[in-house]
């Protein structure tokens, strides 16, 4: 038996999963990190803190699953898109790595936007230029730290900065390149127009491989540290919306993933490239060679459901008596010490009908990615009545989610990406009620997986791939990858929210002014 493992350098913390090679899960072990923001609108972390977790976690990883470490094949890398980590000369890191969810560099995006052309920019690079991205971060430290500036010599992304720890070797895989904005996407490779428009020397960036190629060897004194093979293979992996596509299946067109986490991801398999020409959406190399994806972001998805927990939560009583229609049964108050679980608030929505009596809910609280591309959207419950009770606000909660990311799956059919399968991730897909209302408002089957394990799963099965262990990623997907169940859209139910969906289509520019407005005060 052969064992793979993947590695995740996430948000929170670093992932280390390990599995088989029939793809069953042995062990995983999460080790987690802070999270700085040192000033408004900026997000940072400490390399040093990626890294000693990266080896904890590779560490525990393989002392839970009991498997001698000279069985593992291949690791495969992903991690949080977009980061920036500066390095000088000596290989030293600058200054903590600014984040995807670092806002800082509005003036460096126009800055770019203006440099390149709008238009020239979604052609080459397949998106406009947008805050989280490395490039308007590169571009920042230029403006405002010119002392840091001057010392570099090498810009990596999150994962690749392990990578190089790990093996001595500078690489990055396509997919998560392509989320830097220097990457021409039909090229798979850096665009040199990009790249001398922004005065940004290529030699600092790594080269790029495609998600399961390997980029170097375990260096010995790793190797005897984490109890793994000299030289043991570390595949390229992807970008971690890309490496968990591979974890859940979505290698092939016609698939896409809905995943419900406090974001929203919408992600499509893609095998050409389609643009939005709005730049609403993101096009990226997919971590399947020469495939690309689609990617459409929803700010508070599952965010806007715990937002919700959280806010009754105050009232501090029992559900029960708010879910009868007369409100709270004033002989028994029986106070309750702790919030609503999700499960009391998917019940309570279970008891209203599809479209929630005409109550409507935006769910723009930390403002909008997909489709809007606007931080001063806001969040609106609409066409409140008297009738309506917390049953009919919770319901709203989730069908406004789910209004907002199929926002992102109606520009994917407009680009005729062809969506047969819609496999669900994330809290979205744990409620039958939530994958019912998902089945749906998208109009789409939706399938829930065997194990959903994230992206470094996916990256474990790429590394598989590398080691050769699998032939190619689809056969990597085919032998590890299994649908646990289906649900099938109701007809009657889509008619009704096919009915909702085209108003609250038009809520948003109804409301714009307003929420700018309120947003300004
Ligand atoms: C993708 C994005 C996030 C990060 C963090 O564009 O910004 O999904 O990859 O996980």
């Amino acid at each position: 038996m052969r064992y793979l493992l993947g590695l995740d350098i996430g948000t929170s913390g670093a992932k280390a999963l390990l599995c088989d090679q029939d793809g069953a899960v042995r062990a995983t072990a999460l080790v987690e990190y802070p999270l700085l923001s040192p000033q408004p609108l900026w997000s940072e972390q400490h390399p040093a803190d990626w890294w000693a977790g990266a080896r904890a976690a590779l560490r525990q990883v393989l002392a839970q699953s009991g498997i001698d470490g000279s069985q593992v094949a291949g690791l495969g890398l992903t991690g949080q898109m977009h980061g920036a980590v500066f390095l000088d000369a000596a290989g030293q890191v600058i200054r903590p790595a600014l984040l995807w969810n670092d806002q800082r560099t509005a003036a460096e995006c126009a800055e770019i936007t203006s440099t390149v052309g709008a238009a020239r920019l979604i052609e080459l690079a397949g998106n406009p230029a947008l805050t989280g991205f490395q490039a308007p971060k590169i571009l920042w430290l230029r403006n405002h730290e010119p002392q840091h500036y001057a010392r570099i010599v090498q810009v990596l992304l999150p994962k690749d900065y392990i990578r190089l720890l790990l093996t001595g070797a500078s690489a990055t895989d396509a997919s998560d390149a392509a989320g830097t904005l220097l990457l021409d996407l039909r090229s798979r490779d850096y665009s040199d127009e990009l790249l001398q428009r922004l005065d940004i020397p290529r030699a600092w960036l790594p080269r790029v491989f495609e998600g399961p190629q390997i980029t170097g060897g375990l260096l010995p004194e790793l190797a005897a540290e984490l109890g793994l093979p000299v030289g043991l293979p570390v595949i390229a992996g992807g970008g971690d919306n890309a490496a968990a596509a591979v974890g859940t299946g979505v290698v092939r067109a016609g698939l896409v993933s809905s995943s419900i986490g406090t974001s929203g991801v919408i992600f499509a398999h893609a095998n050409t490239i389609a643009l939005d020409p709005l730049g609403r959406l993101h096009t990226f190399c997919h971590a399947v060679p020469g495939q690309y994806h689609l990617m459409a972001v929803t700010l508070a998805a599952g965010g806007a459901f715990r937002w919700w927990r959280d806010a009754i939560g105050t009232r501090n009583l029992r559900l029960e008596t708010w879910s009868e229609s007369e409100g709270v049964d004033a002989a028994s108050p029986k106070p309750q010490a702790s919030s609503p679980t999700y499960d009391d608030l998917t019940s309570l929505a279970a008891t209203v009908p599809p479209g929630a009596e005409g109550l409507l809910f935006l769910p723009y609280l930390t403002g909008e990615r997909t489709p809007h591309l606007d931080p001063l959207a806001r969040g609106a419950f609409v066409g409140l009545t008297a009738r309506h009770t917390l049953a009919h606000m919770s319901r709203a909660v989730m069908e406004g989610v789910v209004y907002a990311l199929r926002d992102g799956l109606e520009i994917m059919r407009s680009l005729n990406v062809p969506i047969s399968q819609i496999r669900v991730t994330g809290g979205g897909a744990r409620s039958s009620l939530w994958r019912q209302m998902q089945a749906d408002i998208y109009g789409v089957e939706v399938a829930t997986l065997a194990a959903e394990e994230g992206p470094a799963y996916g990256a474990a099965l790429l590394a598989g791939v590398g080691a050769g262990v699998f032939a190619t990623v689809g056969e990597a997907v085919e032998r590890c990858v299994r649908v646990a169940g289906v649900t099938q859209p109701s007809p009657a139910d889509s008619a009704r929210y096919n009915a909702v969906y085209t108003i609250y289509r038009d809520t948003y520019a109804a409301l714009r002014t307003t929420m700018h407005r309120l947003a300004e005060l």
